[in-house]
């Protein structure tokens, strides 16, 4: 049988707890099951005030809220394996990313926390579980993020065509994929980075004037205008014209940081909507044309690929682009994250690096994360 490992996941928009058991084959990744664990509204609370900027916390809150994320998580995989029917000797590990409360990569010391007791998470499945990937790479002066782009390049690449992977998280980051002969042939390095918002903003804003998690297929958004002098002024922010290696989180783009740029002006929520969507896509193919300029495959993954607003608008954005789903590869786009930290474990395991320099600006290539030892020590 072929390796299988989970992957799970938790991002910055908080809308469940993915876990995907992928089958690492000669023809590449396959996702083989999924399951998407709901976080209970209370847990999700918490963790949003103590991951919103400026909150005040105590060691007592973080702890608490570090363990009872671990047992979610471990309940999420317990429940993959369950509603599957999968033995769980067959599984070789699990790669946890955790849930991220705080990215600081430009601060210094840089840092990154993310929690989700991995202890928890070996202790109740009995599996392996390596987690805590981002720390390695900071340690070794990169910035911890985004670390995808290395299982962009070994499930998404092709031999002779230049492809851009873009995910549509609550933070967007895109990945330049090389062909694979200029990679082998000339030497030309795999980029990455975030390059802003993607729904956290708009999933933010819709809350708080309707209070819906999200904008369904981008509805709401889709009836609105873009206002160009507040989209102006969002995009004043220094962080779009930083050169990579960049990474960004929502303690930088947040609620307050929408108010700022509105500045009092009394807009219609829904024109602000559709202008946050704008916003994504702009600032997203403004990347792409500059650091891709000859690139014509773009080929997106994460929840954003539903909002169909913000699909027609980056279409708009990028004219002469083949725009498409990862789906067209095979690659389910909803599952590529945690599709990426199972192969990240498999790296880990098996003593390689997973992390690219060219693309978190790290020293060197490191081996990444923590293992936790599963049933009986296992490694
Ligand atoms: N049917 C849908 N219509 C519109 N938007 C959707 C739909 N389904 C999901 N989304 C959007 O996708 C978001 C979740 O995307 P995803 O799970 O990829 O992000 P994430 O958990 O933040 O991961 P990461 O930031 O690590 O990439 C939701 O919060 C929502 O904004
Ligand atoms: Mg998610």
């Amino acid at each position: 049988m072929n390796p299988r490992f989970i992957g799970l996941l938790s991002g910055t928009s908080m809308d469940a707890v993915d876990a995907a058991l992928v089958s690492f084959e000669d023809a590449g990744p396959r996702c083989l099951a999924t399951h998407s664990h709901a976080i209970p509204e209370d847990l999700r609370q918490g963790l949003r005030t103590l991951a919103a900027p400026g909150a005040r916390s105590d060691p007592d809150t973080w702890g608490r809220l570090d363990a009872r994320t671990g047992e979610l998580m471990a309940a999420a995989v317990q429940a993959l394996l369950e509603n599957h029917g999968i033995d769980a000797a067959t599984v070789r590990a699990v790669g946890s990313h955790g849930q991220t409360l705080r990215h600081r990569p430009q601060e210094r010391p840089p840092f990154s926390l993310q929690i989700g007791c991995p202890h928890r998470i070996a202790q109740a499945t009995g599996l392996t579980v390596v987690a805590d990937f981002r720390r390695r790479d900071m340690a070794a002066g990169g910035q911890g993020a985004p670390l995808v782009p290395a299982f962009h390049r070994y499930a998404l690449g092709a031999e002779d065509e230049q492809r851009v992977i873009l995910n549509l998280g609550g933070i967007a980051n895109v990945t330049i994929l090389p062909a694979r002969r200029d990679e082998a042939e000339h030497g030309t390095p795999v980029r990455g980075f975030d390059t802003g918002p993607a729904n956290a903003l708009c999933d933010a804003w819709i809350r708080v004037c309707r209070g819906d998690a999200f904008d369904a297929g981008g509805g709401w958004a889709a009836q609105g205008r873009v206002d160009e002098a507040l989209l102006a002024a969002m995009r004043t922010d220094p962080y779009f014209h930083r050169p990579a290696p960049k990474s960004t989180g929502t303690e930088h783009f947040h609620l307050d940081w929408v108010r700022g740029h509105l500045g009092g002006r009394s807009l219609a929520a829904v024109d602000v909507q559709r202008t946050l969507v704008e916003l994504t896509a702009r600032s997203v193919a403004a990347a792409i044309l500059e650091t891709a300029p000859r690139a014509r495959r773009l080929l997106v993954c994460g929840g954003g690929v539903h909002n169909r607003c913000l699909m027609e608008s980056l279409e708009a954005n990028l004219p002469g682009w083949d725009v498409a789903s990862t789906a067209v590869l095979g690659v389910p786009p909803d599952w590529v994250e945690a599709m990426a930290f199972a192969w990240l474990a498999r790296e880990t395991l098996a003593g390689r690096p997973g992390n690219l320099p060219a693309v978190t600006g790290a020293r060197e290539a490191v081996v990444l994360g923590a293992i936790h030892p599963g049933r009986d020590g296992r490694i």
